[in-house]
């Protein structure tokens, strides 16, 4: 029996995971609702699986008492981290995901008393979004007396899997999000732009709704939270295009063609891609009242390649008992140098030039 169930095992994230986790020597259950994909992902790796979907509690309870951990990579995780996370606080099973939600973070901050209650572990986040960014606003949050302010943001994630676009086309449809005065705010699409140096000259950077504007918050208490993406002009114009397709794209027909496109289209970095990419990261903590400010700023590898290692050391780590129960952020559960201890990831403050704003 192992400790560890990896629930959406066979989706493109999902089997980078399975195997740094067999390479690192753990035998995780294979889980899922699809049969012939979890028989011949069982049969190449030589490990067990569980077919199961999440409509019904009772199965889901069941399939979940024998195990530790489960790691949820079945997203996008609004539709499936409320079944999970229930039947784990029955079964005292450690949650971990690696969602970038924001909906889905605040959802399951708002269950900490039950968790801790339960003694479990609920973990969301454990994959690029948010662990390097978590660990930079907490480092950030430092730097400054009082700080009031966080921005964060980065350059170049690359191919994007066929999960994250369909939770891309998700987030861009319900607008943008900023964290103000300690309240997640709706915003428009691609609300804000600035330019922003992430390490390799001056980008043109767009406000996008990331996890950290939840996630930051809970690590650092930081009132004031924004999150950006660096994105070319004529991307943004696109962007903001959609405010007014909004209500054209939401239909289900034209939003079910956007999904079925997106997964017969992006097939997700390669293997070469996921070798040699690099990921820039960028955080700016302000004291308002003094006008302090700080930056800091991280290279990482490819957002997926790092994606499957944080996931997996963060269930080594759940499995050795280190985060306390409850809802924890990356940066929470294992403190803000956690990416540091992860190849190539590297960190360099800096004093912050004065930033420059752009319509
Ligand atoms: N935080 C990060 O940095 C990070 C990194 C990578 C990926 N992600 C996120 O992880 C998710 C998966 O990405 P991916 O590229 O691996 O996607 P993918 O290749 O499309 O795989 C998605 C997996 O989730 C399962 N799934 C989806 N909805 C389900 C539901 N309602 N019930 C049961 N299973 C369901 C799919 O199973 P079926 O085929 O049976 O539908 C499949 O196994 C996305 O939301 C993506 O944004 C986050």
């Amino acid at each position: 029996m192992s400790n560890l169930l990896v629930y959406g095992s066979y989706g493109y994230t999902g089997r980078l995971i399975v195997a740094t986790a067999m390479e690192r020597g753990i035998e995780p259950v294979l889980a899922g609702r699809n049969l012939s994909e979890l028989e011949a992902q069982a049969s190449e790796w030589g490990l067990t699986y569980r077919t199961f979907d999440l409509e019904r509690p009772e199965i889901i309870k069941q399939q979940l008492s024998p195990v530790d951990v489960v790691l949820n990579c079945a997203g996008p995780f609004v539709h499936t981290h409320e079944p999970l996370l229930d039947a784990c606080l029955e079964t005292d099973t450690h949650y971990l995901d690696i969602t970038g939600e924001i909906e889905v973070f605040e959802s399951i901050a708002a269950r900490d008393e039950q968790a801790t209650d339960a003694g479990v572990t609920a973990l969301p986040g454990v994959g690029f979004d948010v662990v390097p960014s978590d660990c930079l606003a907490v480092h950030l949050q430092n730097a400054v007396s009082n700080p009031s302010k966080l921005t964060l943001g980065f350059e170049s994630l690359g191919t994007p899997s066929p999960g994250t676009a369909l939770t891309m086309i998700d987030g861009m449809l319900s607008g943008g999000a900023v964290r103000r005065d300690g309240k997640i705010r709706p915003v428009p699409a691609g609300w804000n732009t600035r330019t922003i140096d992430f390490g390799s000259g001056e980008r043109t950077a767009i406000t996008i709704p990331w996890g950290d504007v939840s996630t930051a918050y809970h690590s650092t208490g930081i009132p004031n939270i924004e999150f950006y993406m660096a994105a070319p002009p004529w991307s943004i114009r696109g962007l903001r295009l959609t405010r007014r397709l909004g209500p054209v794209l939401e239909t289900p027909p034209i939003r079910r063609g956007l999904e079925s496109l997106a997964k017969r289209l992006i097939g997700g970095p390669s293997a070469e891609q996921r070798q040699h990419g690099e990921t820039r990261l960028w955080g700016e903590v302000t004291d308002e009242e003094s006008g302090e400010t700080r930056i800091a700023r991280l290279k990482t590898p490819n957002g997926y390649a790092l994606t499957a290692k944080t996931a997996v050391e963060s269930v080594v780590r759940t499995l050795n008992g280190e985060p306390e129960p409850g809802f924890q952020t990356p940066a929470t559960a294992f403190g803000p140098e956690y990416v540091l201890e992860f190849d190539d990831v590297v960190r360099r403050d800096a004093m912050a030039p004065p930033s420059t704003q752009v319509q």
